[in-house]
């Protein structure tokens, strides 16, 4: 992969009156990568990339596509890069095929790469559906088309599949997959795990404005184990105790439960089961699995993904 990076952003602060919605990030995007932004809502992730989009301006810091700034170089930003933001607004009175050669003409897009566009979105037998007809999945392809007509070199999509029904879902993602072996670089902001997991190598965690965990997908996961024996029980053991357990990496308690952090879970299951029993603890439930981003970020924050 080139490792030149594509996107760099430094020290970059927003803030709404006293409220830091980014808080003094620095980021470098390598071209070809899919990237997520992973967080709860009020992370920051819209003010983050529509920053990146030249829609909002930094308070301080510096952010540079492909080395230039949006102010030396709005013009040619605007060719190479294709964006969708979290709500797209669409005019409920143009037909698809109509809506995207309004954004066409903006862009200098032909006709010929509208319709093929529109091809490569599952929306050729929709051209002259009134948007305001479409269902949430037809409408976010739809996004997607006007955000790619014009073969940009950077996608930057703002909760591509928020809504969306696991059937839409799993569209835009195969129409996603396919533009990876084009070399495209994707940013999307998401608030599911699975979509992060399911389409990006590199994971960025954000949580009030800044990067809370990073790197690539695998390297997350397995970092400090990768499994993990999750129990109900009637009191809590004594982490000490439960520490002690050989294969025992990290021991996370909380009420009436707790958290094993392992490398094998199967080895410490029945380690764990007996201990219990010689310390006269009922265990009501027990499950072992891999960990996944949302016990990473529960990890780091005592908070779900999603809550
Ligand atoms: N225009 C705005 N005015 C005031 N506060 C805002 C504005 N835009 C965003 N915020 C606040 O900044 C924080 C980050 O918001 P946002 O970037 O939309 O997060 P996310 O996209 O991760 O949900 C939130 O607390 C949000 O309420
Ligand atoms: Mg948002």
């Amino acid at each position: 992969m080139n490792k030149e990076a594509i996107i760099r952003l430094r020290g970059v602060t927003k803030s709404f009156k006293d409220l830091r919605a980014v808080d003094a990030l620095d980021l470098d995007i390598h071209r070809g990568e899919y990237t997520a932004l992973l967080g709860p809502n009020g992370a920051g992730k819209t003010t983050l990339v529509e920053m990146m989009e030249g829609i909002q301006t930094p308070d301080s810091g510096e952010i540079l596509l492909f080395g230039k700034s949006w102010k030396e170089a709005e013009r040619e930003l605007r060719q190479r890069i294709g964006l969708s933001l979290q709500e797209t607004r669409f005019i409920d009175k143009l037909t698809v095929l109509e809506t995207m050669k309004v954004f066409g003409s903006f862009l200098g897009v032909s006709r010929e790469r509208i319709l093929e566009t529109l091809a490569s979105m599952n929306l050729e037998d929709k051209e002259k559906t009134f948007v305001v007809n479409l269902s949430g999945g037809q409408r976010q392809r739809l996004a997607l088309g006007v955000a790619l007509m014009s073969k940009p070199e950077i996608l930057l999509l703002d909760e591509p599949t928020t809504g969306l029904d696991p059937h839409a879902r799993r569209e835009i993602w195969t129409i996603l997959e396919q533009l990876k072996s084009r070399g495209t670089t994707l940013i999307l902001t998401t608030h599911y795990m699975e979509e992060a997991q399911h389409l990006c190598e590199r994971i960025i965690v954000l949580d009030h404005g800044k990067i809370i965990a990073q790197g690539q997908l695998t390297d997350l996961l397995s970092d400090g184990g990768g499994e993990m024996v999750v129990f109900k029980s009637a009191r809590s053991p004594s982490a000490q105790v439960l520490q002690k357990l050989r294969g025992v990496l990290r021991v996370e308690l909380s009420d009436g439960g707790g958290r094993l952090i392992v490398s094998n879970m199967l080895q410490v299951l029945p380690k764990f089961i007996a201990l219990m029993k010689k310390l006269r603890i009922a265990v009501h439930d027990v499950e072992c699995r891999k960990m996944t981003l949302d016990d990473i970020f529960i990890s780091l924050t005592g908070r779900h993904l999603t809550e």
